[in-house]
């Protein structure tokens, strides 16, 4: 049978790891899917880099839409990124009948629904294995392999970048801004790395997750986002010290209300900071590696650990699509895997919860005066609050390194470290609203939220 026809919009990193594993492989590919696959025309810009990149025997233009009215190619492949043109140029693919694979998890993750909804009018398929945790086969594990299971919560470090630096600043004593330096001088962050170090980037791919996970749609727009900027090598200490490493992590859980507790039924969807328990397999996944817990109700816990980035690991989650899709594009569309695991007509409109009522564990630092009943006054405040104390750390002045200026009256200073017990976030922000305000507190509080994952 004739290879399936594949169109390659933007050879940079990725496709050419798409381009040169097709190739290498092919044989084997051929076995698996039971006819050739081959990338035929390319679309770039730079025509003459991508000319010398696949040779003489495939098409280079430099005009997408070329790609997409050739009626040769069946399949186009995204790789150029971002929520401009490539929107354009996928809903454009769409139109003209092409399956369509892409990488692009903000696109997705801010415009998934109208893509798909166009996708599914015209009976073809969005194919994005790459868009989350790169070549680690997680959206196949979550639409198919656990089909079964009612999933409960899903975590992960679903963003090299930050997890190279916080393993940095662990491992070294580094402050942020030191290890986000070391990171793009070998290239793991980007000049920019702003959608990476505000979580922005693993907020795209905990949308995704969340929308399989769950059957609700892509919501990236109610996802709760904070980065690593703010945190700091002393945090990271005692995190240390209390048997906790801190990670970026994308987390999405089913959340049941309580009408006792005046609480609705809704989907957590968030990414931040997190202290975890460092004996979990996750607290151990260090530098630039990813890797996703899933916990569903059959079979109990499951970890997913691999590259998240980089070439022929993301090109591995490509090619996995363009395989499926050869595979099924003669299948009747109605029994192909729906794009988001559930049918179309079947979706929950779980709301997803507002920060302030998300339920979790938190570790709070305060730099304080070192003065009589201070202590006191903090834990009666989180007491009235109903917040209840798992631990208490307190460290002073010369073990944390505080620099007191010579000539300047000092003030005892010391830290105190605080672990709680479940709570409400609102609950949460108005107990550090109060400790906030006490004259002893002498610096912004630090809250990192922590969960056990157990
Ligand atoms: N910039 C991402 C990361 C990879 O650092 O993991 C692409 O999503």
């Amino acid at each position: 049978m004739k290879s399936i026809q594949v169109g390659l919009l933007g050879i940079g990193v990725v496709g050419s790891g798409t381009f040169n594993v097709l190739r290498r492989n092919q044989e084997e590919i051929k076995r698996r899917a039971g006819r050739g696959i081959e990338i035929t025309q390319v679309a770039d810009l730079n025509v003459a880099r991508a000319q010398e990149l696949v040779g003489p025997d495939v098409t280079v233009v430099n005009d997408a839409r070329a790609v997409i009215a050739n009626p040769d190619i069946d399949i186009v492949i995204e790789l150029i990124g971002g929520y401009g043109i490539a929107k354009t140029l996928v809903l454009e693919a769409i139109a003209a009948g092409k399956h369509v694979v892409t990488a692009n998890k903000a696109l997705l993750a801010v415009h998934g629904t109208e893509i798909f909804a166009a996708a599914s009018a015209k009976g073809v398929m969005v194919a994005f294995e790459a868009a989350v945790a790169g070549g680690i086969p997680i959206i196949k594990a979550l639409r198919e392999g656990l089909t079964a299971n009612r999933i409960q919560w899903i975590a992960g470090i679903i963003n090299g970048t930050t997890n190279f630096i916080l393993s940095e600043m662990r491992d070294k004593g580094l402050d942020f801004a030191v290890a986000l330096k070391q990171a793009q001088a070998l290239g793991y962050a980007e000049a920019d790395p702003t959608f990476d170090i505000e979580g922005i980037d693993a907020a795209h791919k905990a949308t995704l997750m969340s929308a399989i996970a769950f059957g609700v749609p892509v919501q990236f727009d109610k996802a709760y986002i904070e980065g690593i900027t703010k945190l700091g090598a002393a945090d990271i200490k005692y995190a240390e010290q209390l048997g906790y490493r801190i990670k970026l992590l994308g987390i999405t859980k089913r959340r049941q209300g309580d009408a006792t507790k005046g609480t609705v039924d809704g989907i957590e969807l968030r990414v931040h900071p997190c202290l975890i328990p460092a004996k979990r397999l996750i607290a151990n996944v260090e530098g630039a590696m990813n890797a996703v817990v899933v916990q569903g109700d059959a079979v109990g816990t499951t970890l997913y650990y691999g590259k998240g980035a980089g070439s022929e690991p993301t090109a591995s989650a490509v090619i996995a699509d363009l395989v499926d899709i050869t595979r099924l594009h003669t299948a009747d569309p109605k029994q192909r895997v729906p794009h988001l695991a559930f049918q179309p007509n079947a979706m929950s409109d779980l709301p997803v919860l507002p920060m302030g009522e998300v339920v979790t564990s938190y570790y709070l630092r305060l730099r304080v005066a070192d003065e009589t009943g201070v202590l006191a006054k903090v834990t009666g405040i989180l007491a009235d609050a109903g917040i209840s104390i798992d631990a208490v750390l307190q460290r002073e002045a010369d073990e944390i390194g505080i620099e007191v200026a010579s000539g300047q009256p000092q003030v005892p200073q010391t830290d105190v470290i605080i672990l709680t017990h479940d709570c409400m976030e609102a609950r949460m922000n108005a107990a550090i609203a109060q400790m906030q305000a006490l004259p002893t507190v002498l610096e912004p509080i630090t809250r990192i939220r922590k969960e056990e994952l157990a």
